[in-house]
């Protein structure tokens, strides 16, 4: 197969830097956007309270949505079915942010904070997931309250529209007989329609997950968009594509465990799905719904993929990860020299790929997003051995989180690769970067210093970036706000600039001491 490395990279293979010098940060573009970022499902919490539909997270996590729109099991008893790693958690509290948020934005107002990302809970919104089922006026004017807060705060709102909170209407699922694959309609991102030859294909533009998705955007954008100007279709294609259908560990693909091809059949509907938002957004601005000013992009994900050593079938290897993954995802939506395709690293080789028309070719070229929204954490090595990719971490410096190995140069090689394969002009906006420690720490002993030389050196390779590769870099949204819900590890992972005291009170709800305490910080934070 044909891996088309895009070099230059920073830093020779084998020749990273080990220490940063502890000098004050260097001055960063005038306007550059240093923000704070956190996703509903994570810290909203009231999670049947004020209309709210069930989520596919709610029943992955093996809340109780008896009753509530959309939900599974519409009577009792119902299966309690938690497959997540960490038993227990759930996000039903969480942050209480629903009920907290003037207090988060107080805090962040004290932080200095100016950028703000955020996700909207799609079942909240739209609480069956079918928007012609109505919409809940309650979350609606949620999202109202928060944003007014935040602006009066002086913090800029960016908002995404999907960070894997389906509701749970748009999927069902059976857990005594799990679905058959393309059986007509409400199978969230696998919706499909079986092939001649026994393989599975999306449904293209017109499918029900397509439409609904675009009539949330729609909704979404006619009801904020006089006062938001920035808005990310998605957030981690490839993380609830791959990881949960792959592992058969995430709500999306409970019923779909095959590896092979379910992955590939979300994804491209995915894709579809953000094209046809950007199609909607494009089409607010040329009326003047939406001005000039609004921009629009999707957040895509990649940890840096170093080769072990410089043989080519370790470079090869490592880049063919990349491509695979951020490739999968970003070829075809931003394009590579004028192609809107998936790579060809993955038609060549993957017997399942599904493929777009010409005419869906034409409209990724024609509605390319605004900015390119990058989530990145970590770095490992990958070596061939006897024919395998293996991923060994050599002395990489570990965070709580079993994938997470800090290593500021492998954030700038990114940057360059993004740089090199889809134009200096793209501009990129750092929509995750952050670092984990275990759960169980408490505020009197910490001294954070391994998220402070994570953000440290994260940051100079930024300006390296920047300042040295000609990186066209605008923005970082650190992760998180405050240490939250992280999906299957429950409590166990903090990840948050603002520390949550996670044994102070109870949560009814959670049959676990790991429930966070939504006013913990509260009155702490002023000055
Ligand atoms: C990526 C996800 O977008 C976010 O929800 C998650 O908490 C962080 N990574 C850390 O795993």
């Amino acid at each position: 197969f044909k891996v088309c490395p895009p070099w230059p990279l920073p830093y020779k293979t084998g020749e990273y830097p080990e220490e940063y010098p502890w000098d004050p940060i260097p001055e960063f573009p005038e306007g550059f956007a240093w923000g704070l970022g956190t996703a509903a499902y994570q810290i909203e919490g009231a999670y049947n309270e004020g209309g709210r539909g069930a989520s596919i997270w709610d029943t992955f996590t093996g809340a109780n949505t008896v009753g509530m729109p959309g939900a599974v099991c519409k009577k009792a008893p119902c299966p309690v079915n938690s497959v997540i790693a960490v038993k227990g958690a759930t996000g039903n509290v969480a942050n209480n942010h629903y009920h907290m948020y003037k207090n988060d934005v107080r805090a962040m107002k004290s932080m200095g904070l100016k950028w703000y990302r955020f996700s909207v809970a799609w079942p909240r919104i739209v609480p069956t997931g079918t928007f012609a089922d109505g919409v809940n006026q309650e979350g609606v004017q949620f999202y109202h309250n928060l944003i007014d807060e935040l602006i009066a705060a002086g913090v800029t709102p960016i908002i995404t529209m999907y960070h894997w909170d389906l509701p749970q209407g748009l999927m069902h699922l059976d857990f005594e007989t799990p679905n058959e694959p393309c059986n007509g309609g409400k199978e969230g991102w696998y919706e499909c329609t079986m092939g001649a030859d026994g393989k599975p294909k999306p449904n293209g533009l017109s499918s029900n997950i397509v439409k609904e998705f675009t009539n949330f955007a729609e909704f979404l954008l006619k009801e904020y968009g006089s006062k938001v100007k920035l808005w990310a279709t998605f957030n981690e294609a490839y993380t609830f594509t791959y990881l949960a259908s792959g592992y058969g560990k995430a709500p999306s693909a409970q019923p779909y465990m095959d590896m092979a091809i379910w992955p590939y059949v979300a994804g491209h509907n995915v894709i579809l799905a953000h094209l046809s938002a950007v199609m909607k957004f494009r089409e607010f601005q040329k009326s003047g719904v939406l001005s000039a000013e609004h921009k629009i992009f999707i957040t895509n994900n990649q940890d840096w993929r170093e080769p072990f050593s410089d043989s080519k079938q370790d470079i090869a290897a490592a880049l063919y990860q990349v491509e695979t993954q951020l490739g999968w995802f970003c070829d075809p939506i931003y394009g590579v020299d004028g192609v809107f395709d998936y790579p060809y690293s993955m038609t060549s080789t993957f017997p399942y790929m599904p493929s777009f028309t010409e005419e869906e070719k034409e409209l990724l070229k024609q509605n390319r997003p605004d900015f390119f929204g990058l989530n990145h954490y970590g770095t490992s090595f990958i070596k061939v051995v006897e024919g395998k990719s293996v991923v060994v971490h050599g002395d990489l410096v570990q965070g709580k989180s079993s994938w997470l190995f800090r290593a500021a140069w492998g954030y700038r090689k990114l940057l360059n690769w993004i740089k090199n394969r889809y134009g200096q002009e793209l501009e990129i906006w750092g929509t995750e970067a952050g670092w984990s420690d275990g759960a169980h720490t408490s505020l009197e002993s910490k001294e954070d210093s391994g998220r402070l030389t994570y953000y440290y050196t994260y940051i100079l390779e930024m300006h390296n970036a920047i300042y040295k590769d000609g990186v066209n870099m605008k923005g970082f949204m650190a992760w998180s706000l405050m240490d939250n819900f992280e999906w299957e590890m429950g409590y166990s992972e903090r990840f948050g600039c603002l520390f949550v005291d996670l044994h102070f009170g109870e949560d009814p709800n959670a049959p676990t001491t790991e429930s966070p305490i939504y006013n913990a910080y509260s009155g702490k934070l002023d000055g």
